[in-house]
C-alpha cells in the first residue's frame, strides 16, 4: 500500500485501484484524467440533513460508521452540478454512470444531469426491505437509479452476462427479461453486530450493475465512496477501481481492507448463464434463406400456425435467435416480399 499526501488530500495506491481522501470535485478535478473512466457508479449524499436520518430506520447505530459528511439542502443544487460535471468529463465517450438517489433531491440531480451532454438509458426503481418508518403514511421503499451514458463511444452492455437469452422461469417466462426489467427487487443487507456504513449498498445490487456495464479490467469509480462496497465488489468482479470519501474517519476505517481483497474472488459467486449460440447468430442472411423465410412463414400461416410458433420453427430452421427472425419478417413485409 503505497501512500501519498498532495493538495491537502490523502491518496493510497493499490495494483487494483487508488482511492482518494477527500473532495470529490477537487480530487477528480486534480486526479482523474479526461475520459478515462468506464464506469462510475455512485451514490451521493441524500441533502436531507443525514444526521436524523437514523431517526427512520430500526437499528442499532453503535454499528453505523461515524463521519459521514451531509451536504445542506440549500447547497444540494449547485454541489450535484458541479461534481455531475466532473464525472461527465473523466468517463470515457460510451461509458456509464449510474447514480443512485432518494426523491427528495433527485429534482436536483436530474437537472444536472440535463445540463451535460451525458444521455438518460434507464430510469430504474430500486425496492428495498427495511423500509423507512411510519405510521401515517405509505411505507418508503425505493430509490431511483439513473443509468446514463456519455455519447461518442459504444456503450457497454453486456446482455448476457447473467442469462442466456434462451433460459426461461418455469412458466416459460425469459429469465433474461425479468432481469433486465427497469424495477429491481434487491435487499439491503441485514448486518447486525457488523460494522457498516450508513446506507451501505448491497453487493447484489452493485454486482448487476458492474456484470452489465464494464469488463474485467475496466476502471470502476464511485465519487462518494462511503464504505467502499462499488470498489469492494469491482476488484470482487476483476476490475479497477477508484474514487473519494471526504469522511476522514470512514476513509481510514475502509481503507485498511481494501489491499487484502482478492482480485476476482466474487466470480465463483456469479451466475454461470447458458448461452446458446445459434449456427447463423450475426451473419448476413442470404437471398435463398430469405426466400425460405417468406416461403414458409406464408405457407405455415396459411395453415393456421401462431406467429410464435412460426418464428421458433424458423429461427430452429435457419439457425438464427427470435429477434433475428422477426426482424426479417418485418423487413420482407415493409419491402412486400411476404
Ligand atoms: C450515501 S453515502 C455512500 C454510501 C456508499 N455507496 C456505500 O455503499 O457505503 C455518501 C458518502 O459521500 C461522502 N461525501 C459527502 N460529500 C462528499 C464529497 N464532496 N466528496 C467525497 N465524499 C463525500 C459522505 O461522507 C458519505 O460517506
Amino acid at each position: 500500500m503505497k501512500k501519498e499526501s498532495g493538495s491537502g488530500k490523502r491518496c493510497v495506491r493499490f495494483p487494483t485501484g487508488t482511492f482518494y481522501h477527500g473532495d470529490c470535485i477537487s480530487g477528480a478535478a486534480c486526479y482523474i484524467p479526461d475520459g478515462s473512466v468506464d464506469l462510475i457508479i455512485t451514490d451521493p449524499p441524500y441533502g436531507i440533513n443525514g444526521d436524523t436520518l437514523h431517526k427512520h430506520y430500526n437499528r442499532d447505530e453503535k454499528f453505523v460508521v461515524d463521519g459521514y459528511v451531509e451536504i445542506p439542502r440549500e447547497e444540494y443544487g449547485e454541489f450535484s452540478v458541479q461534481w455531475i460535471r466532473e464525472a461527465e468529463r473523466v468517463l470515457k465517450p460510451g461509458g456509464s454512470i449510474y447514480i443512485i438517489s432518494g426523491y427528495t433531491n433527485l429534482y436536483h440531480i436530474l437537472d444536472a444531469l440535463r445540463m451535460t451532454t451525458l444521455a438518460e438509458v434507464n430510469h430504474i426503481i430500486w425496492k428495498y426491505s427495511f423500509g423507512v418508518f411510519t405510521r401515517r403514511k405509505f411505507v418508503s421503499s425505493h430509490y431511483h437509479i439513473l443509468l446514463y451514458e456519455k455519447p461518442g463511444g459504444k456503450r457497454t452492455f453486456n446482455l448476457e452476462s447473467r442469462y442466456g437469452l434462451g433460459e426461461k422461469h418455469g412458466d416459460g417466462r425469459s429469465l433474461n427479461n425479468t432481469d433486465r426489467e427497469d424495477v429491481w427487487q434487491i435487499n439491503r443487507e441485514y448486518k447486525p453486530g457488523r460494522v457498516k456504513n450508513k446506507n451501505e449498498l448491497p453487493p447484489e445490487l452493485l454486482k448487476k450493475m458492474i456484470q452489465y456495464s464494464s469488463n474485467e479490467g475496466d476502471l470502476v469509480c464511485d465519487f462518494f465512496l462511503g464504505g467502499f462496497s462499488t470498489a469492494r465488489v469491482a476488484i470482487g468482479l476483476n476490475r479497477r477501481a477508484t474514487g473519494f470519501e471526504c469522511s476522514k474517519a470512514m476513509f481510514d476505517t475502509r481503507i485498511r481492507d481494501m489491499g487484502v481483497i482478492e482480485p476476482g474472488s466474487l466470480l465463483p459467486t456469479v451466475r454461470e448463464p447458458s448461452i446458446q449460440t445459434r449456427k447463423n447468430q450475426r451473419k448476413a442472411w442470404t437471398d435463398a434463406d430469405i426466400r425460405y423465410l417468406t416461403r414458409e412463414f406464408r405457407k405455415r400461416r396459411a395453415r393456421g400456425e401462431t406467429k410464435k410458433v412460426i418464428v421458433a420453427a424458423l429461427g430452429d430452421a435457419l439457425g438464427r435467435g427470435r429477434w433475428a427472425i422477426e426482424k426479417a419478417l418485418k423487413k420482407t413485409a415493409n419491402s412486400g416480399e411476404e
